[in-house]
C-alpha cells in the first residue's frame, strides 16, 4: 500500500487526486485528528508524531508513504530521511508535499511575486523560501500564517460564515504585504477545502494553487523512475483509513471530503514508538 498521512483531513485532498490519476494502487490514510491541529506545534513535538505515524503506516505494510502535510514535510521529512530510515529500513521511502508545489510554481507566476498561504510551522521554517531559492531564484516570496484556518476544516465550519472573517482577513493581509503577487499557493493539504472563500476574497487575475494535482503527478512521475518501488506495491485500487479519533467521527467527515463512503478504523499512536 502506499501511505498517506496528515495531521487530519486535508491530506484527503491530496489522496483524492492522488487516486483519481493512479486509482489501480492500495492506498492507506492515516490521519492524527486527535491531535490536529500541527501548526502551532514545535519542531519536536511535530517531529515525533510524525515519525510515530510513519513507523505505524511501516509496520501495516506501506514501503512508501507520503507526508500529505506541509507542517510534517517543512519540519520532519528531512530528520526522518536521514537520520530515521536508514535504522528503521533503508528500503522504505518517505516523501513530502513542498519540493513538487515549488516545481510546479515557477512556470506558472508571470510577475515572479508568489504569495505563501500556510500554517505558522511552514511558513516559519522557511522551507518554501529555500526550496523556491534553489529551483526559482528569480522568485520573491511573501508568507502570510492563517493559523485559525485548519481548526475551520476540522471542526467543519470552513462553508460557515464565520470563515469569512478569517479568510478575508488573511488574503486581504497577504495581497497588502505584495500587491504584485499573481500566485497564491495553498501551502497547507487543509486548505482546498476552503476554496471557495479563497476565491471569493483573491483579486481577479490572482492564481490559486492547490497542491493535490502536481503532488499526484509527482508520485506518478516517482514511480516510474522507480520501478523497484513500483514493484513493490499491491494493485487492487482499494483505500482504507486510520485515525487517532473516533472512527465515526473520521468516517462521517472524510465522506464528505472524499464524495464516497469512508470505513475507518481508530488507531493508538504509542508515544516514543
Ligand atoms: N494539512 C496540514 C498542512 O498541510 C495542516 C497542519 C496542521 O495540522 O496545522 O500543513
Amino acid at each position: 500500500m502506499i501511505g498517506v498521512f496528515d495531521s487530519g483531513y486535508g491530506g484527503l485532498t491530496i489522496l483524492r487526486q492522488m487516486r483519481q490519476l493512479l486509482p489501480q494502487y492500495d492506498y492507506l490514510y492515516l490521519g492524527d485528528n486527535a491531535r490536529a491541529p500541527y501548526g502551532s506545534h514545535s519542531f519536536e513535538v511535530i517531529y515525533k508524531y510524525t515519525l510515530q505515524a510513519v513507523e505505524e503506516l511501516f509496520r501495516r505494510g506501506c514501503p512508501l508513504v507520503i507526508l500529505a502535510c506541509n507542517t510534517a514535510s517543512a519540519k520532519a521529512l528531512r530528520t526522518i530521511q536521514e537520520r530515521d530510515i536508514p535504522h528503521i529500513d533503508p528500503s522504505r521511502r518517505v516523501l513530502g508535499v513542498i519540493r513538487p508545489t515549488v516545481e510546479a510554481v515557477g512556470p506558472l507566476t508571470h510577475t515572479r511575486h508568489v504569495g505563501l498561504l500556510a500554517t505558522a510551522g511552514t511558513v516559519n521554517s522557511g522551507s518554501y523560501s529555500m526550496e523556491l531559492r534553489k529551483l526559482w531564484p528569480d522568485i520573491q516570496v511573501t508568507g502570510q500564517a492563517c493559523p485559525m484556518w485548519v481548526p475551520l476544516v476540522e471542526n467543519y465550519e470552513f462553508d460557515s460564515p464565520g470563515a469569512d472573517y478569517f479568510v478575508k482577513k488573511r488574503v486581504e493581509g497577504i495581497m497588502r504585504l505584495d500587491p504584485d503577487i499573481d500566485t497564491l499557493i495553498l501551502g497547507c493539504t487543509h486548505y482546498p477545502l476552503l476554496m471557495n472563500k479563497i476565491v471569493k476574497y483573491t483579486p481577479p487575475g490572482v492564481r490559486i494553487v492547490a497542491q493535490g494535482e502536481y503532488v499526484a503527478q509527482s508520485l506518478a512521475s516517482y514511480l516510474q523512475r522507480h520501478p523497484d518501488m513500483e514493484a513493490r506495491l499491491t494493485q487492487h485500487g482499494t483505500c482504507h483509513y486510520l485515525t487517532t479519533e473516533s472512527a465515526d467521527k473520521f468516517e462521517q467527515s472524510a465522506a464528505l471530503f472524499m464524495h464516497e463512503m469512508v470505513k475507518a478504523e481508530h488507531v493508538e499512536l504509542a508515544a516514543g514508538c
